[in-house]
Order: structure tokens, then sequence, then C-alpha cells
């Protein structure tokens, strides 16, 4: 037993001492997560305290677990990117039985050399307070002793965590003790106490006020995602070709997210060929090539946590058919009426309604509607959401305001079988740029990705720089 503890400290100064070396410099700062904590603290109601549980691991299959994904509230609050964690930040000062003073506790996850040598390096209690700047962190461990008065409190705003882990024992045990702490304080009792009444909606708003509102750090973040988002079209516009197959086009986008740092995507990439690009969320990406087809591609890099959402639809050729430019000309022109409502004090609703009435006025001159109530038939969803650390990020707010960054994402899919010509079945287009709100205005950060027919159709006859990639057929394809 001695020796195994020997063994695990040895294995423990090992791994302190190896440094991480080459990391990123442009994650958010310390001062940006106090400021946010500071933030939520001043719009809190009086006596409340708000407790925010991390995300946890989730099981793949057998051992394996998918990458871990942080929640974003606990990640814009603590910049803290591992499961097995809860925050509590309270409205006023909280004294201990030392006479300690404290406004925040953060349990975390605990360093333990074997897993860390399994599966990567955690930060501890340490970690915590040296790089994310939070004092009062605690090991998870000392969570089951932890003894809070729940009913002390006039409002305790919350998020019920969500599933716990089952796969990974040690993460397990700790999520079986925020299952039990969110069991013992009546998180998830039914009818709950007075002062837990509406806490998960109260705690949501919150969040979404100071969410929707992006500060100039955050900002500094998602010009890269988009970025690198549009490089990534950009690079595919040059190389696409009907014989490529949606996952490899999937592939090359994703390849450029990873070139320059992005970590994950922020939601499945959706590349859709021809008819495939009707269905909204696509993401199986199966078919083996995408043919003579537009290929609609909805891929947004997240970089540090913070999210793109970029579409641009292409023809696979190099050059839209008379049909598709027809189509894709009504998508772009709906984006355009949408854009020049924009600006703070102006609603979501005006800038929809613009893009509505652009997509009726040109299915109804095509004759592929009758009536403009039947737009809804081929426009099947809504304009815009925000965007940010999740893809569809939380808002609170009817109308614009400065610094707010929304998507713009009009469409048409025209099925097979559709009730309209058959020339025009199996054509979808949606065009989606990330649209920022300025003091008097709007910026679009994803301008950079061309955008208008003539402008995608020149960017595709040029030569990418990953052109000269000749990957052999491999033995066992060669023979189908
Ligand atoms: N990019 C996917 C969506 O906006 O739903
Ligand atoms: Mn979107």
């Amino acid at each position: 037993m001695k020796k195994i503890s020997f063994l695990c400290l040895l294995l423990l100064a090992t791994l302190s001492s190896i440094a991480q070396k080459d990391l990123p410099k442009d994650y958010l700062s310390k001062a940006f997560h106090a400021g946010r904590r500071d933030a939520l603290r001043a719009i809190m109601p009086a006596n409340s305290v708000a407790i925010v549980f991390a995300n946890p691991l989730r099981n793949f299959s057998n051992d394996v677990d998918f990458q871990f994904h942080q929640n974003p509230n606990l990640y814009y609050l603590t910049g803290y990117n591992e499961p097995d964690a809860v925050l509590f930040v309270f409205k006023e000062a909280q004294t201990d039985a030392q006479g300690n003073s404290y406004k925040e506790l953060f349990f975390v996850q605990e360093r333990n050399a074997q897993a860390e040598s399994w599966t990567g390096r955690r930060l501890g209690i340490e970690g915590v307070q040296q790089q994310l700047g939070i004092p009062m962190a605690l090991n998870g461990s000392s969570f089951k002793d932890f003894a809070i008065d729940i009913s002390k409190f006039s409002q305790v705003l919350y998020e019920l965590p969500v599933d716990f882990p089952i796969s990974n024992t040690e993460s397990a045990r700790m999520g079986g003790l925020l299952a039990s702490f969110a069991k013992k304080t009546n998180l998830r009792a039914n009818p709950q106490p007075d002062n837990l009444k509406n806490g998960t909606r109260q705690f949501s708003q919150l969040m979404a006020q100071l969410r929707e509102i992006k500060t100039s750090e955050e900002l500094v973040l998602l010009r890269k995602a988009i970025e690198i988002s549009c490089q990534g079209q950009i690079e595919v516009m040059k190389l696409a070709k009907p014989e490529m197959s949606e996952m490899e086009i999937r592939g090359l986008h994703e390849y450029v997210h990873k070139k320059y740092g992005a970590e994950q995507v922020g939601y499945g990439s959706i590349i859709g060929a021809g008819e495939n690009g009707c269905i909204l969320h696509y993401v199986d990406n199966t078919r083996t090539q995408v043919g003579n087809n537009l290929i609609l591609m909805d891929v947004g890099a997240e970089y540090h946590g913070y999210t793109a959402d970029v579409t641009r639809t292409i023809p696979a050729s190099g050059k839209f058919s008379e049909n598709e430019k027809l189509i894709y000309q009504i998508v772009y022109d709906a984006q355009e009426a949408a854009f020049k409502t924009m600006k703070p004090g102006s609603s979501g609703m005006a800038a929809s309604n613009a893009a509505s009435e652009v997509i009726a006025e040109g299915l109804l001159k095509l004759g592929i509607i009758k009536d403009k109530k039947d737009t809804r038939k081929y426009y099947t969803h809504g304009l815009s959401h925000h965007v940010g650390l999740d893809v569809h990020d939380p808002s609170s707010s009817r109308v614009y305001k400065e610094n707010m960054l929304v998507t713009i994402e009009p469409g048409i899919y025209i099925p097979p079988g559709a009730d309209c010509d058959e020339k025009w079945w199996g054509i979808a287009v949606r065009i989606e740029d990330d649209i920022l709100i300025t003091k008097t205005g709007y910026e679009n950060l994803s301008v950079m990705a061309p955008r208008t027919i003539a402008d995608i159709e020149k960017m595709m006859s040029t030569k990418s720089g990953l052109a000269e990639w000749k990957l052999p057929a491999l033995p066992s394809f060669k023979k189908n």
C-alpha cells in the first residue's frame, strides 16, 4: 500500500515537473472570468446563491468517453475545462467557521497521478488558484463534508445538472456526490421549496443577459473562430470536385480549423450535396460523391470555447447552373435585405420580415409558389440566432444592442417531389454570416468567405496551397 502511494507521489511529482510547453497564449484572462462572476453577482437578487455544475464526461462506448466539452456557463464564469466540479457564487460575502470571508467557492477535480497519466493533466486546487485566479478552490473530495444550509437563502439560482457520469469510476464517484448534493438540497425536488422555485429560469435569464453582449476579449476569440471557418470555406471552394465525398469535404474544412488551432467544431459539420442540403442539420455526410450538385456547407470552428457559424453553398463543378443561380440570388438578396435593418434598437423580427418578404417575392416570381403563404414550404426555419460559446447562444432582449453577435441565415430548400416544376428539385441553398451589432449599424465578421455568385466562381477557379496533396488509393479500396 505504502509502495503504491509512494509510486503515485513520484509519478505526480514527475508529471507536475513536466511543464506544459508551447501552449496557446490567447486564452481568456483571469480578469475576464473574475469580471463575469462580479457581473453575475451584481444582477443576482439579494440574499441569493448561484450553483453551477461542470458538464460530466459522456460515455462513447465501453471504456471510451467522448471528447470533453465544458458547460458554457461554467466556462464563462471560471475558464475551468474539466468535469466533476461545482461553483457557488454568493451575492453577499459568507463567513466560514474560522471567520474567513468568501464570495465564491469552487470544488474541482482532485489531482490524481494515476488518472493524469492516462487521461491528462488536471489543474487541481493550486492550478485553479494560480492559473484561473479563483482563491476559494477546494478539492472535490471535500465536497462530501460540505454543509451548506440552502434554506437560508431567499433565492437559489441554479442549472439542473445534466446526467452524471457512469463510465469512469473516479468521475462517477464525484458525479455521484454532485447528484446526491442536488438531491439533498432539493434541487431535484418536486414540489420545490419557495426559494428554489423558478431558480433555473432565473439563472438562465441572468446568464443570457450577460452572455448576449460580447466583451472585447470574447470578440477577439470570436473573430478568430470566424476567420478560421471562413478560411475553411475558401480552401474548400478551391479544392472541391464532383468526385469528392461529403466526408472528404468535411475533413478539408476541419483540417483547416485544426491547422489554425481550433480545438473542436461548435456543432456537427453539415455538408449536404444536392437534396441532402434540404436536411437542415444533415450531419451524416455519407454521400460518396457530391456529383455535379450544389454543396451546402454549414461549418463552425470552435476556438478556445467560442464557435463560428458560417454557411456557404457552392457548385461542385465550379459553375452555378442557370436555375441554381436564380435560387441562390433570392437567398442572397434576402440576406442583404435583413442586413439593411440591423442596428442597435431594431429587432430581429424586422430583419426576419425583410428576408421572408424577399424570399416570398422571389419564389412567387419563379412560379415555385402560387401564394406567399406557401413560402414556409421552402424556407422552413428562423432567420437568426445569437452565437458565442454556444452555436445557439442564449439571449434575453428582443432588440439589438451594441456588441451582440447574431447569424443571418436565410435559405431555400426544394426537395425531390416538391409541388413545383421538377427542374427545381434537389436545389438547396443557405447563406449564413455572423453579424456584429456596432454602435451605429453592423459589421459582417464572416465577410472574408466569398458570398456572391461571381466571387464564389472566381475563388473556385483558383488553386489551393493544399492542392498538391496526392494520397494513394489504399490497397483494400483498389479492389472495389
Ligand atoms: N449551424 C446550424 C444552425 O444554426 O442551426
Ligand atoms: Mn446558424
